[in-house]
């Protein structure tokens, strides 16, 4: 790492994104706001039945990087444990959104045991806005492979991929 990448202000924002959300975003340009390099990373095999592929969350999002030119965004994907990978890319802080209490309790959990596990990394969390608060990527498949409009609910530059996906989709997910 070169003296300058020591300096930088750097954080990972994981998630299982299937698909990712208008949410999400919002999440991600908070974290830009403060951070030098935001890693935006997917749990690889995270999920037992994912709609979309692991592949295909990655093109995504990498997709919507370049459209938007979101250039202090690095997209990737990630094994094993959070807090491991968080280091071998040189960051010290992890991101989170927060809906509502619901997630409060989940994200309780897993940062008491990410503490555990490397006390020198920090999670910072994000309020989702009151209009994002019922968003969830699976309401989002859901809506979308039973044919209803996800239009303001994803990026806009991933909506056409999403919604053709979706289509393919048997509707009992
Ligand atoms: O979008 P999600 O599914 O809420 O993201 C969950 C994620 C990826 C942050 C969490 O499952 C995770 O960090 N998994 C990696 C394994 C790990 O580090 N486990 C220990 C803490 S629970």
């Amino acid at each position: 790492m070169s003296e300058s990448e020591g300096n930088m202000r750097i954080c990972v924002y994981p998630g299982s994104f299937d698909p990712f959300t208008v949410g999400h975003h919002d999440v991600l340009e908070h974290a830009l706001a403060m951070f030098d390099c935001v890693y935006v990373s997917v749990l690889n095999n995270g999920m037992k039945h994912p709609v979309f592929s692991v592949d295909e969350r990655v093109e995504m999002i990498q997709h919507m990087v370049d459209v938007e030119h979101m250039q202090k965004v690095v997209v990737g994907r990630f094994d094993g444990l959070l807090v491991d990978y968080v280091r071998s890319v040189g960051a010290s802080y992890i991101i989170r959104g927060l809906r509502a209490t619901m997630d409060f309790e989940y994200e309780f959990q897993i940062n008491a045991l990410n503490r555990h596990l490397a006390p020198d990394i920090d999670t910072v969390y994000f309020m989702a806005r009151p209009e994002h608060s019922f968003l969830s990527s699976s309401g989002i498949r859901e809506i979308g492979t039973m044919g209803g409009s996800i239009k303001g609910l994803v990026p806009e530059s991933l909506e056409d991929i999403i919604v053709e996906r979706l289509k393919k989709q048997p509707s009992d997910c």
